[in-house]
């Protein structure tokens, strides 16, 4: 057991590093952050409702043993169609990041032509396509399945010639059509923004989830009273505590060295105190 009142972030496995590295630069240093990666069970992107609910609920409630104030919900398709199951079971504040995603893009479009790209189950869910509606009801939606930037930027695959073919086959006829904003609604498309924003053309802004995602959730924790101070001695760390991350812990339930290894280079730092867990202990 770890230290308790800590933020969890929930991801289907690896690619939730990007939302912890928004929500790392977006919260003050004291705040600890209490990562778990479904990696045994990855993907979620091609199950079905019921079982990604199902496998949310595990999770969740495995972080809710380890005493979280906030739950944020970093995988695309699970805050797709799991979020209000979660929200029936636990007493803390749950963010997900569809509702932050699309009201940046109802902010940023112009044209109110919006695409949104994601795993199978996040473009069939129409989630994001729903939360648009609601800060922009006219706004014209189109939804993408891009399954294969997932390997792609877990292998590291995301600035040559095959991440650009597999762009351009998926989002080249996006192109055109007054098209103006792209929600990447995937953990790891930020990873390829380089070559999806040459697929969709100059014109085009890309709007990144977990960026929106880790302001909404430092807002809502400031408005509830719980976002702990700038500066250190913080959050049940101490007046000792070390530098910023150190109270940060990371739980696997299956390899833990690929975690480290392809976690590292989608954090752009090293992985520390990463553990190896059964979800239902
Ligand atoms: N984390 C998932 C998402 O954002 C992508 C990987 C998966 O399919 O589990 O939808």
């Amino acid at each position: 057991m770890i230290a308790t009142g800590g933020i969890g972030v929930f991801d289907s496995g690896i690619g939730g590093l990007t939302v912890f590295k928004a929500l790392r630069r977006a919260l003050p240093a004291s705040e600890r952050l209490i990562y778990l990666g479904d990696t045994a069970r990855v993907p979620y992107g091609t199950k079905s409702d019921e079982t990604v609910v199902r496998y949310a609920l595990e999770g969740a409630a495995f972080l809710g043993r380890h005493g979280i104030k906030a739950l944020v919900v970093a995988c695309n398709t699970m805050s797709a169609v799991a979020v209000p199951a979660l929200t029936r079971a636990h007493p803390f504040p749950i963010v997900g990041v569809i509702g932050p995603g699309a009201e940046v893009a109802c902010h940023v479009t112009r044209s109110r032509v919006i695409g949104v790209i994601g795993t199978a189950a996040t473009i069939k869910s129409q989630a994001y396509t729903r939360a648009i509606a609601c800060h922009l009801p006219d706004a014209r939606v189109t939804g993408r399945a891009c399954p294969l930037f997932v390997p792609l930027a877990e292998e590291g695959w995301v600035d040559n010639d095959v991440a650009r073919l597999v762009a351009r086959e998926y989002l080249g006829d996006l192109r055109g059509g007054g098209l103006d904003t792209l929600v990447l609604g995937c953990t790891h498309y930020p990873l390829l923004k380089q070559v999806i924003g040459e697929a969709v053309g100059d014109g085009v802004t890309l709007v990144d989830s977990a960026e929106a995602t880790a302001a909404v959730v430092r807002d809502r924790l400031r408005e509830r009273g719980l976002l702990a101070p700038e500066g250190g001695g913080t959050a049940g760390r101490g007046a000792d505590a070390g530098p910023p991350g150190d109270g940060d812990h990371f739980f696997v339930t299956d390899s833990s060295e690929r975690f480290r290894e392809v976690g590292s280079r989608f954090l752009g730092a090293p992985v520390a105190r990463l553990e190896l867990i059964d979800i239902a202990e």
